[in-house]
């Protein structure tokens, strides 16, 4: 079969936002500590107690919002105990994520601190699941008030004077299951409660997002849309790639779901995989359009204004852990595959950016789809990172949308394609595509029109590797990495791309 593309390169309605290029920093195996925090006293060189590497490195594919602090930890985490010096900073065990002791060095202020070195939007999750409204009321005032109360005179003492700048407000995570194992009735109107304390003291209001459902939960968005609709700016969606699912999901009569933990449940290796392995996550991946589909419509039904954003603030590959590492600190490899994965994934993201206004993978360093690596003062950049690099691009250009008409691989009786793609225009004129071939063996050969345009000059970025589960290490540290694209020629009325097996790809266009 030919493979085509069309894009009308006038035909771009709406901006991509920037914060579909989000990111998720979690208190959870080595995410926060060793991750983005080491101290002060750390021979490891940082500012502040952050690395300076991690800084250097994120900056470099410019993310734009961070969530934290969790996650299953935001709710359990009281923000009280991370403030102050940190010497007297009380210490709890972390029972979701190992069972290790959280001694809280890394609080509000390390974190306004990291958003601030990061130049990037602070998200933060508050707590429904073992919280108090007063608690979540208080933590609000705390961070944004600049008035008179016994919070901001707290702050204050503890050594910032002004409030800090915060756009984004998480009310709650997975309401569903560790945030509380609630039914979406049940939360709705938590929710509602809950969002009404989460009061404005800054300049701007603050963008309050609710629990949203877990994969493909369309009773819990049906739920939350009609019940508090009017009361959230986002509804956060949580998806995760992986090859079997870890929970036993049971539904109830009036449509709930409930989710078990499947006893010794196997998700794979994420690096020592066979070619089936490769087309489930492909395909599981390629499962984020159903899903944004599906939950869209409900959305529209209710909100066909689109105020509400759909948020995806966790997705990305689920493995099994590294053999030898803490089972409860999620840290795993990260290969091509997880590269063509995230590649599918975004695409998919950009294509649906009317809908959805950010996305926040999970997690930036050293947990799950880890971007960024690191093992004593060692970081290293993952394939994932590279996607990220390829993909800043779009951040903030006019999306454009796509045709795409190429062959299928037929996977468990599912059939997905063997191409994925979505581009953009940005303020300069210049067009980008990007493109994912998921197949094992063969390039694929794509004839791309652009309406609209008559190409003068075109260059490319491909991140691929010889082997599917080609990794980088840190002895290692660059087998997979972006280089230049030359199997292009311009046409007339567009470009034809010869894109190599396993390969993610980025065009650009003028
Ligand atoms: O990202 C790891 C965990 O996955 C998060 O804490 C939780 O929200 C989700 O189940």
């Amino acid at each position: 079969m030919r493979t085509t593309l069309k894009i009308d390169t006038t035909a771009g309605k709406h901006r991509i936002n920037p914060n579909i290029y989000g990111h998720f920093a979690e208190h959870l195996g080595r995410c926060i500590y060793d991750g983005f925090w080491v101290g002060e006293d750390s021979p490891v060189p940082n500012t502040r107690g952050i690395r300076n590497d991690i800084i250097k490195a994120l900056k470099n594919i410019k993310i734009p919002v961070l969530r934290w602090p969790g996650g299953c930890f935001a709710d359990e985490y009281h923000w009280k105990d991370g403030i102050g010096p940190r010497e007297n900073r009380a210490r709890m065990v972390n029972t979701h994520w190992g069972g290790v002791v959280e001694n809280n060095h890394f609080g509000t202020h390390e974190f306004f601190d990291l958003c601030e070195l990061l130049e990037t939007e602070p998200y933060i999750c508050g707590n429904v699941g073992s919280g108090t409204v007063r608690e979540m009321q208080e933590w609000v005032e705390y961070m944004t008030f600049d008035g008179e109360s016994p919070l901001v005179a707290l702050r204050r003492a503890n050594g910032r004077e002004k409030p800090w700048s915060l756009k984004y407000f998480g009310v709650g995570n997975e309401n569903w299951g560790c945030g509380g194992r609630m039914r979406a009735e049940y939360y709705a109107d938590l929710y509602r409660q809950y969002s009404l304390y989460v009061r404005d003291y800054g300049a701007a209001p603050l963008e309050k997002i609710a629990a949203g459902p877990r994969g493909d939960n369309y009773h819990w968005t049906e739920v939350m849309m009609r019940e508090a609709g009017h009361f959230m700016d986002g509804l956060a969606l949580h998806y995760y790639t992986r090859v079997n699912d870890h929970n036993i999901v049971i539904e109830e009569p009036d449509g709930n779901k409930i989710y078990l933990a499947k006893p010794n449940a196997v998700r794979g290796s994420a690096v020592d995989f066979e070619a089936d392995e490769w087309y489930a996550i492909m395909s599981a991946a390629y499962f984020t359009e159903e899903l944004i589909t599906k939950h869209s419509a409900i959305m529209d039904k209710y909100d066909p204004e689109k105020k509400v954003a759909l948020i995806v603030d966790e997705w990305g590959t689920w493995f099994d852990v590294e053999p030898g590492t803490n089972p409860g600190f999620l840290y795993q490899q990260n290969t091509l595959r997880d590269a063509v994965s995230a590649g599918i994934s975004l695409n998919i993201f950009n294509n649906h950016s009317d809908r959805v206004r950010m996305t926040n993978i999970a997690q930036t360093i050293n947990v799950l789809q880890a971007p960024i690596l690191t093992d004593g003062a060692k970081m290293l950049l993952t394939p994932t990172y590279h996607v990220y690099e390829m993909y800043q691009v779009h951040q903030d250009a006019t999306h454009l949308p796509v045709e795409l008409i190429t062959g299928e691989h037929e996977h468990d009786g599912q059939k997905i394609p063997w191409l994925s793609a979505s581009a953009s225009v940005d303020d300069n004129g210049k067009i980008h595509l990007t493109l994912c071939n998921i197949n094992l063996r063969e390039s694929v050969e794509i004839n791309c029109s652009l309406a609209g345009l008559n190409p003068r000059r075109i260059s490319g970025q491909v991140l691929t590797a010889s082997a599917m589960n080609t990794h980088n290490t840190f002895d290692q540290p660059e087998q997979v990495k972006p280089r230049q694209f030359n199997e292009y020629e311009t046409l007339s009325d567009g470009l034809k791309a010869n894109l190599p097996p396993m390969s993610v790809v980025l065009l650009e266009v003028m």
